[in-house]
């Protein structure tokens, strides 16, 4: 497990706000998810050039992956590991830890965007929480595999391949 990991990332308060904010738009996460690459791509242009897949498919994968984060939030600490891979994966893709920040910046201007006035200061700051603790968790295994902690995922087509290929 990553050693910094803060159990108490997030109050029970802001865990219930991402939850109940959620709720009205998760069915169309594909189409925020895309609109949510648009507004990336809008922030940094070079991003662009590390996607293969198309932003409708990549859309749809990151907001399933956040709505599977959403639903056990309660569960952080089992999430870590997976959270921790997901990490690792992101340094074969040429991420950076600085694309962490362009990616909350668009992860909450397109959140403001869906839920408009329900998208509160506060409920902003509880996304932002759980944005951070998945970023951080992601971020340190990306540090690890830089300082060969932890081997690197191979980039394949598919994660459970990969897994398979352990
Ligand atoms: C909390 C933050 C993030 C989450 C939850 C997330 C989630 C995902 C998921 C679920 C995938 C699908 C593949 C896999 O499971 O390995 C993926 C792929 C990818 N992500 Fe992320 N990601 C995050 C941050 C970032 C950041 C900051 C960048 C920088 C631009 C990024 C760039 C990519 C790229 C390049 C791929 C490969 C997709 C392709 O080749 O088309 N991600 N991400």
């Amino acid at each position: 497990m990553p050693p910094n990991f803060d159990p108490h990332a997030m109050t029970p308060n802001e865990i219930g706000l991402v939850k109940r904010s959620f709720a009205p738009i998760a069915s169309d996460s594909r189409q925020i998810g895309f609109r949510f690459y648009r507004r990336l791509f809008e922030l940094d242009p070079r991003l662009e050039g590390l996607f293969r897949t198309a932003p409708r498919d990549q859309g749809g994968a990151l907001f399933s992956m956040i709505d599977l984060i959403v639903r056990t939030l309660d569960y952080q600490e089992q999430l870590v590991p997976i959270i921790y891979d997901l990490g690792r994966r992101h340094a074969a893709y040429g991420v950076t830890t600085e694309d962490y920040d362009t990616f909350r910046t668009a992860l909450l201007d397109t959140l403001g965007e869906a839920l408009g006035p329900e998208f509160t200061p506060e409920v902003r700051d509880a996304w932002a929480a759980a944005y951070n603790f998945m970023a951080q968790v992601m971020e340190e295994a990306q540090e690890h595999v830089k300082a060969g902690r932890t081997l690197p995922y191979r980039r394949a087509s598919s994660p459970i391949q990969e897994e398979a290929d352990q």
